[in-house]
């Protein structure tokens, strides 16, 4: 049996990686490009010393910085109808995943016309938008080598998720060094998504050999280094192995999907406005402690290659040093639980049946080694709030 694997076309990793875009821009034949970013990233400087180097080769750019964390359907209109009143020719996604993911859905908006909840998942985007250009900026969502956004429906809080070559960038610019100055708590919450990512992708149910090749390397990158990274962020090599790690875990589950954790913190994000790595975060050690009974061996190789366990453990052994690891992790990266963040105990009570119906929807559970039904997805609720 054969695989499908989807990448980029261009992907340029290391050190300065970012400051190729005026060579990648031309190599792809563009020559007005749209850069779609938030507000942070040109206070950094970052969108700036991009236009500046652009105007250096002589690419006129224009941009879009009002893309907002979570993005929603309405967030991202305004930049739909820039492009469809434009000539731009490429979008230069500039960013965490929020302003990835916005592009990717302004990409597709802003060339096909209709609304974002007409591409939503099970329609496959196949149509070619405009093409993008990544440039992440968090280590990170992998939004940069995934054929996937999403986009909340302000309407009804439902996570929308959008899936097809449509949604994949043609080129991806992995600078690390566009990471060194990123908060600790974001350090924290992505790096917990990219570690999510790895290990979703390898449990997965569609996981092949390909996407498990990608998976162990970013678990072997991401496990040493997730906690280096935030206590110390100007640990260059930390940074760097993170960066990396994100990318390849993002080629991971793009070409294997991801599962349980995912489909479970898409709702909690939505209803609850946590940041999509804090939610993975809450439920990852609950959800593997539930599903390695259904791949234990699987668990036991993540283990492994995040350094959790050794080699000479047995899949029993590792897979108890797997939960402990989990749950150190959340501590030693202050992970708050629902309670401490401040969710209504009530609302996520009233919510439950609405958010595992959500999660069923999405996909990604029918992809876990263990699939649930919706009780037992309300039962994996309440554990993380009793
Ligand atoms: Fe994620």
């Amino acid at each position: 049996m054969s695989t499908q694997v989807i990448l980029p076309r261009i992907l340029e990793v290391g050190a300065g990686a970012s400051q190729k875009l005026p060579a990648i821009l031309s190599a792809l034949d563009c020559r007005k490009p749209l850069i779609v970013t938030d507000k942070m990233m040109v206070k950094l400087g970052y969108a700036g010393r991009l236009q500046d180097a652009l105007a250096s080769a002589d690419i006129a750019s224009d941009l879009f910085d009002d893309t907002v964390p979570e993005p929603t359907a309405a967030s991202i209109q305004a930049g739909v109808d820039k492009v469809r009143g434009g000539d731009y020719d490429a979008i230069v996604a500039l960013g965490g995943g929020s302003p990835i993911d916005s592009a990717k859905a302004i990409a597709i908006l802003g060339k096909h016309g209709g609304k974002v909840r007409d591409y939503k998942f099970p329609r496959v985007v196949n149509e070619a938008g405009l093409p993008i250009v990544a440039i992440p900026t968090t280590a990170g969502t992998g939004s940069e080598v995934t054929r996937f956004t999403i986009i909340t429906d302000e309407t009804s809080d439902e996570k929308m998720l959008c899936v097809g070559i449509g949604f994949m960038p043609v080129a991806a610019l992995v600078d690390y060094e566009l990471t060194l100055s990123v908060p600790q708590r974001t350090t924290a919450d992505t790096g917990i998504d990219s570690l999510t990512h790895a290990i979703e992708a390898y449990v997965s149910r569609k996981a092949n050999p390909y996407s498990d090749s990608q998976a162990i390397a970013a678990m072997h990158l991401l496990g040493p280094n997730l906690q280096r990274a935030y206590h110390n962020g100007d640990d260059r090599q930390a940074r760097e192995a993170m960066m990396l790690g994100a990318t390849l875990a993002g080629v991971a589950f793009s070409n294997a999907s991801v599962a349980l954790v995912h489909g479970m913190s898409r709702p909690i994000g939505a209803f609850f406005h946590v940041p999509h790595g804090l939610s993975n975060a809450m439920l990852l050690p609950t959800v593997t402690a539930y599903s390695i009974p259904a791949a234990p061996e699987r668990y036991a190789t993540c283990a492994r290659a995040i350094g959790a366990a050794g080699h000479d453990d047995d899949t029993d052994t590792a897979n108890g040093k797997l939960l402990e690891a989990l749950e150190a992790l959340n501590r030693d990266l202050k992970v708050p639980t629902l309670a401490e963040f401040g969710a209504d105990k009530a609302r996520f009570d009233q919510l439950l049946p609405t958010m595992a119906e959500q999660a069923l929807a999405s996909g990604s559970p029918g992809n876990n080694p263990r699939v649930p039904s919706a009780e037992e997805i309300i039962e994996l609720y309440r554990k993380i709030w009793p």
